[in-house]
């Protein structure tokens, strides 16, 4: 449904988007997860014909989007990550506005919009104007307004940003039921734990380029069925190291105050983990073991935090 070759985009000297290629299929989230300026907003606004890739193609629902623009983006929702509402229509009239200009009529466009309005939540304050709404409402009917139509393709940029956890369950509902009508979901966030609860498939992008993709499983057999150790504390590297190595453990991170290593057998080990690196005189204050998730694949992709 959408398919990403060798897109480029530059800003000047800046190469935003680099070689980046992917495809989506239909009835899939598929997750573009980066921290901030890695390139996600470009490469949507690039699949939404917003803005003119400098070198790549994209085909959108079967259709060329340089060569049949109007074809390949009838088949688009679009929720962008700065808003998209009229401040000046009701809730109710903004989902009205964007059904109508899909096409949707009558009874089916007033089914749709009772629909969306009670899953963004918004159905008690249906006629109000945006500018009575909380930031969080606002997101949430720019939310409905990009799939109030059906489409086919669904490009949503960091949709959840600032809802409140509840509203997020409920979009995210929202998302899981038009995938299952088949829709094809293009989801960018940098949240990794809302990629890895509504994503099928994901890459991971950072400067621009795509540097590790697949499902969430594949992803994860990068650490070979590693488990994560995250300590703090305050730590001494030139003691510590050492010491890892000879717990044939692998350093993720290590600053004075933390610690984050992978290691298998985690629960079994960690009693011997801790003992070894108190002994290096390493204070600790705080520890957690868990199974590998998008946080530290993309420390061990990156050298970098995810949050930072
Ligand atoms: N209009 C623009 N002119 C110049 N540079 C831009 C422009 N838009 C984006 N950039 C730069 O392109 C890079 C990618 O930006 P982009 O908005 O695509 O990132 P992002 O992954 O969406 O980040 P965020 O998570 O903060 O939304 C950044 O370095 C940004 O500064
Ligand atoms: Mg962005």
């Amino acid at each position: 449904m959408i398919e990403v070759r060798d897109l480029q985009k530059s800003y000047g000297d800046l190469i935003a988007v680099n070689r980046v290629s992917f495809s989506a299929r239909p009835g899939t989230v598929f997750g573009l997860l980066g921290p901030n300026g890695a390139g996600k907003s470009t490469t949507i606004s690039c699949i939404s014909g917003l803005l003119k890739p400098t070198a790549g193609t994209i085909r959108v629902g079967g259709f060329d989007l340089a060569g049949d623009a109007v074809k390949a983006k009838s088949s688009l929702g679009i929720v962008p990550q700065e808003l998209a509402i009229y401040e000046d229509l009701s809730a109710r009239d903004n989902l009205a506005y964007w059904g109508a200009a899909y096409g949707l009529k009558g009874d089916g466009l007033k089914q749709r919009v009772d629909h969306v309005l009670n899953r963004i939540g918004l159905m008690d304050r249906a006629g109000d104007l945006p500018k009575q709404y909380s930031g969080g409402m606002k997101r949430r009917l720019n939310f409905g307004c990009g799939l109030v139509h059906e489409p086919a393709i669904l490009l949503l940029d960091e949709p959840t940003v600032g809802v409140d956890p509840q509203s997020r369950e409920r979009l995210f509902d929202l998302v899981r039921e038009e995938k299952t009508k088949g829709t094809c979901v293009l989801y960018t966030t940098h949240y990794m734990e809302e990629a890895e609860k509504l994503c099928d498939e994901l890459a991971i992008i950072d400067h621009g380029k795509i540097i590790a993709g697949g499902t969430l499983d594949e992803l994860r057999a990068e650490f070979g069925g590693n488990d994560i150790i995250r300590l703090t504390g305050s730590f001494e590297a030139s003691r510590v190291e050492p010491v890892i190595a000879g717990l044939n453990a692998g350093v993720l991170s290590l600053t004075p105050e933390s610690l984050m290593i992978t290691i298998s057998e985690g629960a079994r080990v960690l009693p011997a983990v801790l003992q070894a690196i108190s002994a290096t005189g390493a204070d600790i204050r705080d520890t957690r073991l868990s199974e590998p998730n998008l946080e530290s694949l993309f420390l061990k992709l990156t050298g970098k935090d995810l949050r930072a």
